[in-house]
């Protein structure tokens, strides 16, 4: 049977690449592989490099990293998914488990030459897939692929992070929210930074145990060491990029983890990083995670029961709108596109 999709992909505009709605022909299913039904999408702040991206995007690419959706077909040679199993693909289709490899990076959906999700049926391997949580919507499950495995790993897999620990996060957005509630769930304490007081009044609620807005106090670096009594956060999720390294290196205790993730102000500017050493800190490379990090991240949210935190979702002819509004970064969490 021929099946059709609707998908969104980016093609040259009149500034870097456009979001155009199109109709396509599914190929035939390999052996090996699934058709999953796109159920949700989310948005990173990774898919605005990607659409900036022009010289290294492929014109035409099909955007987004994650989704999650129901299992509708399957390939001969399948046995582990069945019609019906909500699944969510894993953001490196290469990365199964085990330290990262090259051949890793370019296997991440939805960026260089890799059509991403952001359509109604997605064909995947089926080994490059993981299980729904049965607690979470399809909505709620498209939260996690980039933005709570890179949580997960940097504080739990790398970071090892232990009950009673101060964790701190920069910003309010998709990664900083899953770190606030994954680190809050296993008895940490969460310090959020933001430019919105309005959006630390929520942090607070969700559970952090402070919260700092750099925009008022901008050497908020010395204000994480007054809450922590002069001995600094345990662990960093370093978001901001160049605005943000030297606080860090500052902020960050005896012995602490920071885990380099972000470049929300840009790729420039390496810090001075010496005094990790007269610190014996630690800085860990984070680029998202594998598939058994996402599936131990999965084990954990069942556990506790936890929710991510979802912004807004948009309807599928809204997605353009939704690249808007990440543009815009009023959101806490995560922005969502939803399909019929
Ligand atoms: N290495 C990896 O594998 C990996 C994986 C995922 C994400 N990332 C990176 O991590 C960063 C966050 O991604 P995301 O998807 O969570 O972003 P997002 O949802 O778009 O969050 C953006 C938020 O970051 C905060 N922010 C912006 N500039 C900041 C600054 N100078 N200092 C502190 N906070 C700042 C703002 O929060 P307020 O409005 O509260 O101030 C903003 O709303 C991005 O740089 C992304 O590329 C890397």
């Amino acid at each position: 049977m021929t099946m059709t999709t609707r998908q969104y992909r980016l093609t040259p505009g009149t500034t870097g690449l456009a979001l155009q709605q199109d109709t396509r022909q599914l190929p035939l299913l390999a052996e090996d592989q699934i058709l999953i039904r796109i159920g949700a999408v989310s948005l990173n702040y990774r898919d605005r490099l990607v659409q900036q991206d022009a010289a290294t995007t492929r014109s035409g690419l099909v955007p987004l990293s994650d989704a999650a959706g129901t299992v509708v077909a399957v390939g001969r040679h399948v046995s582990q998914w069945r019609e019906g199993d909500r699944v969510s693909p894993g953001f490196f289709a290469a990365w199964q488990d085990g330290p990262f490899k090259p051949h890793h990076l370019a296997s991440a959906l939805g960026g260089g030459s890799n059509d991403g999700v952001l359509s109604d049926y997605v064909i995947a391997q089926a080994d490059a897939v993981v299980a729904v949580p049965d607690h979470l919507s399809l909505a709620e499950a498209a939260a996690l692929p980039c933005a709570g495995v890179t949580a997960w790993h940097a504080l739990f897999e790398r970071g090892q992070l232990q009950a009673g620990e101060t964790v701190l996060v920069q910003g309010t957005g998709g990664v900083a929210m899953m770190a606030l509630q994954l680190a809050s769930a296993h008895g940490a304490r969460v310090i959020v930074t933001s430019s919105s007081t309005a959006k630390l009044r929520r942090a607070e609620a969700l559970g952090a145990w402070a919260t700092i807005n750099y925009r008022e106090e901008a050497d908020w670096d010395k204000a994480v060491l007054d809450l922590t009594e002069g001995v600094g956060a345990d662990h960093i999720l370093e978001l901001g990029g160049p605005a943000t390294y030297t606080r860090s290196l500052n902020a960050v205790a005896h012995g602490g983890r920071i885990a380099q993730i972000g470049v929300l102000s840009g790729f420039d500017a390496a810090p001075h990083i010496t005094p990790m050493q007269f610190k014996n800190a630690s800085i860990n490379g984070i680029c998202v995670g594998s598939l058994a990090h996402h599936v131990r991240l999965n084990q954990f949210m069942t556990q506790h029961g936890i929710h991510p935190i979802i912004e807004h979702q948009f309807a599928f002819d809204e997605a353009p709108q939704a690249y808007s509004a990440l543009a815009e970064a009023n959101h806490m969490g995560k922005l969502v596109v939803t399909l019929d």
